[in-house]
């Protein structure tokens, strides 16, 4: 059992795979193939989260594998004149449990900002969707000493939050996405701590998953940090071997609490 401060872990850690704009139909099948007989172990929940293209067609091949569906983004209107927007229940229909929403390359390239971000929540929540709501710091400002007021403002969208309502978050700090880099085990469990705080003052007790050039050679000490109950894996999640090797990474640190 791991602790930090009053926090305490005891839920099921989750690894989800974030293709981003990455996989046509094709490799999408090489991928399942490629899972073979693998299962996903009992102690770690496993989700993959691929382009909209290929959320029909992967859905029941992975729903036989044990492993959920997400998706990357979605629009906050359930249906309408909104061309080129998804929508919540879309996503519903074609399998998915869980949605992103706010990854950084949607803040930082597509400008989402707090509004939108807070529209997208409620909507997901009415539809029976999980969000995966991202935060976390650019470089300069963990260099200025901001990390902490950052991730405040980010988490500012759950404080109208329904009791009780399906959330996960994962803490990404923007410069260690698809950059090699990755914060150190101090780093991420002194923000994970902070972020459980805040979380608990804003009356949500949920998973905090580390995303940020994860990988089969640092999943297991990254997976051990107080506080973090899984990863948000980019560029390793695109084969089936590496993505498995973290989930198995994941599953060992469970089974060892
Ligand atoms: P990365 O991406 O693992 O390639 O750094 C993580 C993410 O952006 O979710």
């Amino acid at each position: 059992m791991r602790q930090s401060g009053s926090y305490t872990s005891r839920r099921r850690p989750l690894i989800a795979g974030n293709w981003k704009m990455h996989g046509m139909l094709d490799e999408a099948q090489q991928f399942v193939a490629d899972l073979g007989n693998i299962a996903s172990p009992d102690q770690v929940e496993v989700a993959l989260m691929p382009p909209y293209t290929l959320l029909h067609p992967l859905s029941e091949l992975l729903r036989q594998k044990g492993i959920q569906l997400g998706a990357q983004n979605v629009y906050y209107e359930p249906k309408g004149a909104f061309t080129g927007s998804i929508s919540p229940l879309m996503l519903r229909d074609a399998g998915c449990r869980y949605v992103i929403l706010a990854h950084s390359e949607r803040r930082d390239i597509m400008g989402e900002a707090n509004e939108l971000i807070g529209k997208k929540l409620a909507a997901a929540w009415s539809a029976g969707l999980e969000p995966i709501l991202c935060i976390g710091e650019h470089l300069e400002e963990r260099q200025d000493g901001e990390t902490n007021a950052v991730l405040r403002r980010q988490l500012a969208v759950l404080e109208d939050a329904p009791e009780g309502a399906a959330l996960t978050v994962a803490y990404e700090p923007v410069w260690a996405i698809g950059t090699g880099l990755t914060a150190s085990p101090e780093q991420v469990t002194e923000t994970h701590a902070f972020i459980h705080e805040e979380l608990t003052r804003l009356g949500h007790d949920c998973r905090v998953l580390y995303g940020g050039s994860v990988k089969p050679e640092n999943a297991a000490e990254l997976m051990a940090c107080p506080g973090v109950e899984g990863a948000l894996v980019g560029g390793a999640s695109l084969q089936a071997d590496s993505f498995m090797k973290i989930v198995q990474a994941a599953a060992d640190v469970a089974a060892g609490e």
